[in-house]
């Protein structure tokens, strides 16, 4: 089979159905118990927030396209609640996913949250409807939708409150200045940006401390492997989105996505615990934050924490 007869689903099952933690060299799952997010190691948010190096996207528990409730919303809440169990100990969200439909879930699951728990959300995009994500990164826009967030997850202050995306039609350092506003008045505790470019990046750290950057990037696309640069240099986490490559989607060398393919084979594990070993591999600095609607491919998710390459199989993916 080609890369390009493989299909997003096929991709994402290949060796993943019955696998399990098969291969994986966890002490955990060689005793029975629960895979452990901890395995991953932890990296300080802003220098002061300790997460462990395996999160969790929380953009997949909404309706279909990223729209409305969930079909089954105490599935929903279980979901949460079962990553928190795994030590999953950071949880990314978005005003704009449901719209409001994560935030609110993460509220109702887990509030009161646990003192280590770390959510991130993000303003800046808006939902006119299922179809349609735009830009709104007017400072009016941000504290409204940085207030609104605080409701909804029921919090005195946000630990890290991201720039969903550079909105072309403000000025940035207008967009940026407000969550500087934000945070100086206590509202935000670190303030991050994601789908930014160097450039961008720059731009706003002369202005604020930039804590974290969210971009895509996965073996199989890697076009901000610039922006993971400066982020391993200087200290910030880099939250990779959409961890899991595809192979019609990527604009990566495919060979890499098929050598994870066979190393995954080879190891007994699914492709997506080898793509997101590889994640951790490929620098201290990312935290992937895998996103699903189902229990069990959290688990299966977390457990790559603890999955380690060789440098030689980490070559060969290239
Ligand atoms: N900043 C941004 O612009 C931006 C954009 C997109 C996403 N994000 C963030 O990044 C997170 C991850 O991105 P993402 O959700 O697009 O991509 P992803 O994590 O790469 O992929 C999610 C897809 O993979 C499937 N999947 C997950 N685990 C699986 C497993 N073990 N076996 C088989 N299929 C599996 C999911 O389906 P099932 O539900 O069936 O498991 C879902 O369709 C999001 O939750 C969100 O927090 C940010």
């Amino acid at each position: 089979m080609t890369s390009k007869t493989i299909t997003r689903r096929r991709f994402l099952q290949t060796s993943a159905a019955a696998l399990g933690l098969a291969g994986l060299p966890l002490a955990s799952a060689a005793e029975g118990a629960a895979p452990q997010a901890a395995a991953a190691g932890t990296f300080k948010i802003g220098g002061d927030l300790a997460v462990c190096r395996m999160g969790f996207g929380a953009m997949r528990i909404t309706g279909p396209g990223i729209w409305g409730e969930p079909a089954d919303p105490v599935e929903a809440r279980k979901l949460l609640r079962r990553a928190v169990d795994l030590g999953v100990n950071l949880i990314d969200t978005a005003d704009a996913y449901g719209p409001e439909v994560s935030e609110r879930l993460i509220g109702e699951a887990l509030y009161p949250y646990p003192k280590d728990l770390v959510i991130a959300t993000k303003g800046g995009l808006t939902r006119p409807s299922r179809e349609r994500w735009e830009h709104d990164g007017r400072p009016e826009h941000l504290r409204q939708a940085c207030e609104a967030s605080l409701r909804r997850l029921r919090l005195d202050r946000i630990d890290l409150y991201q720039l969903h995306a550079p909105d072309p039609k403000v000025p940035l350092a207008d967009s940026i200045g407000e969550l500087a506003r934000l945070q100086r008045e206590g509202k935000v505790r670190h303030v991050g940006v994601s789908n930014f470019s160097v450039d961008e990046l720059k731009l706003a750290r002369g202005i604020i401390e930039v804590v974290s950057v969210q971009n895509r990037y996965n073996v199989g696309d890697r076009r901000s492997e610039d922006v993971l640069r400066v982020c391993a240099a200087d200290g910030l986490a880099f939250l990779p989105w959409a961890p899991l490559a595809s192979p019609e989607r990527e604009a990566g060398p495919s060979a890499s996505i098929e050598a994870l393919g066979q190393l995954a084979k080879r190891r007994g594990v699914s492709v997506i615990q080898a793509a997101l070993a590889w994640l951790l591999a490929r620098s201290p600095a990312i935290l992937p934050i895998p996103g699903t609607s189902s229990v069990a491919h959290l688990e299966e998710n977390v457990a790559a924490a603890a999955l380690r390459f060789t440098p030689e199989e980490l070559a060969r993916v290239g």
